[in-house]
């Protein structure tokens, strides 16, 4: 489909013909958690299904950046014929001006419009719905869709309950306008506001700035429990409902590529969907909790080591902070190879993770973190 004098018309589907990840080098083991933690390998693999994860020694912009370049060379697109970019996840660099704007640039995307999504670890799986539903109104032809965390710079190094389930990576698609029928096909996207005072990282935003708290000295509420719970029901219930609505059965499934907060939430999903665990992605072993880019990374990853058949079936289940939840099935198209390759790499990283991990550690500030310190006097407590 090209831009005539009539403008971009409207097209019934959204083809992935692109995707690309960036996953940073360094990689922070239990052990390493253990040296300034109360923890250990043995309590985070079976509670968690986690080894190990990794830590970025670069922005969260570069790894976007770079994700974003690796999958418009899979799709054989140059980047000034990108018509949108989607930020998704919740590591910006600022607020004002937006990270997408900011990819848009580094790139070399100067005709693309761009926006950033936050709806925390759901944040690609929303900004992939969105966008292929610009692509069928007509209003952009392609875009480019990035799942991106830098969540160790905003960690609370100090609270075991949070510090050893995230890691950082990013992650992208390319999307383009199709008269096939493929690309997201049904979505289910829901909200447990509820429960959205589960997971909060208090120390960002307007409740806080003017109070002389230095951003990344945050407090993390996490009741771990209750997230489990939710996440399970939010996940399990939206992918039977997008499976009633496609008229699709559990067996219709190829890859579940789920988020992966835990493998326990992940076999409990899958159980609860009637799909085996040989039919489900996971990467959490290696990765961790990746929030927004867990999804596109597992994608990527199924796709290099030859898991998504042409014209296959797939489920992407997730959540994520507010509690936001979710459920998509994409029809893959004939395509499972890339067109071409990005030469471009990250610099080299010249620090270990936990090099990394404790530098960030020793600029946090002890009182900063305080939970009595984030809520009195100055601070406003959250009730919802
Ligand atoms: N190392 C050792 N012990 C620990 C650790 C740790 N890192 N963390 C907690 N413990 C202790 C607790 O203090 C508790 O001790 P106690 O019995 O003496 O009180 C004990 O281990 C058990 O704690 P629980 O919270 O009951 O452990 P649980 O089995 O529920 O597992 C976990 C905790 C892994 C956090 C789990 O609840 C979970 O995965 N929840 C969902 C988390 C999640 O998905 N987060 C992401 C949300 S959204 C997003 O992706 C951004």
């Amino acid at each position: 489909m090209t831009r005539d004098s009539e403008g971009i018309k409207a097209t019934q589907y959204a083809a992935i013909t692109g995707w690309g990840s960036c996953m940073p080098p360094a990689v922070l083991s239990n052990n390493d958690l253990s040296t300034f933690l109360d923890t250990s390998d043995e309590w985070i693999i079976t509670r968690t299904g986690m080894k190990e994860r990794r830590i970025s020694h670069v922005s969260a912009t570069e790894m976007a950046t770079l994700a974003a370049k690796r999958a418009l060379a899979c799709a054989g697109l140059n980047p000034t014929d990108l018509d949108l970019v989607i930020y998704g996840g919740v590591s910006n660099e600022e607020l004002c001006p937006n990270s997408a704007s900011g990819v848009q640039f580094s790139l070399g995307a100067s005709n693309a419009a761009s926006m950033d999504l936050n709806t925390a670890c759901t944040s690609f799986c929303y900004g992939l719905a969105a966008a292929t539903a610009m692509i069928q109104a007509g209003q952009v032809r392609n875009a480019v869709v990035i799942g991106v965390e830098l969540i160790s710079r905003y960690m609370d190094w100090t609270n075991r309950n949070v510090a050893v389930l995230f890691g950082d990576g990013a992650a992208a698609v390319v999307l383009e306008a199709t008269d096939q029928e493929e690309g997201l096909l049904a979505s289910v996207l829901g909200c447990d506001a509820e429960a959205r005072h589960t997971l909060r990282v208090r120390g960002f935003g307007c409740s806080y700035s003017g109070y002389g708290i230095t951003l990344g000295d945050t407090f993390w509420d996490f009741d771990g429990q209750q997230i489990f719970k939710r996440a399970v029901l939010g996940m399990s219930r939206a992918s039977s409902e997008v499976l009633n609505r496609s008229a699709l059965t559990a067996d219709d499934i190829s890859l579940v590529i789920p988020h992966q907060a835990n493998l326990r939430i992940i076999e409990s999903v899958a159980k609860h969907t009637g799909i085996p665990m040989e039919r489900v992605m996971l990467t959490v072993e290696k990765y961790g909790n990746m929030s927004a880019a867990t999804v596109p990374v597992a994608l990527v990853e199924a796709l290099s080591e030859g898991r998504i058949e042409p014209n296959s079936w797939i489920l992407m289940p997730a959540f994520g902070g507010g509690l936001t939840y979710c459920s998509l099935l994409v029809k893959w198209g004939d395509r499972v190879t890339p067109l071409g390759e990005s030469p471009d790499e990250l610099p080299p990283c010249t620090e270990s993770a936990l090099e990394l991990v404790n530098r960030v550690r020793g600029n946090q500030d002890p009182h900063g973190r305080s939970k009595d310190g984030l809520l009195s006097p100055t601070f406003p407590e959250m009730r919802s």
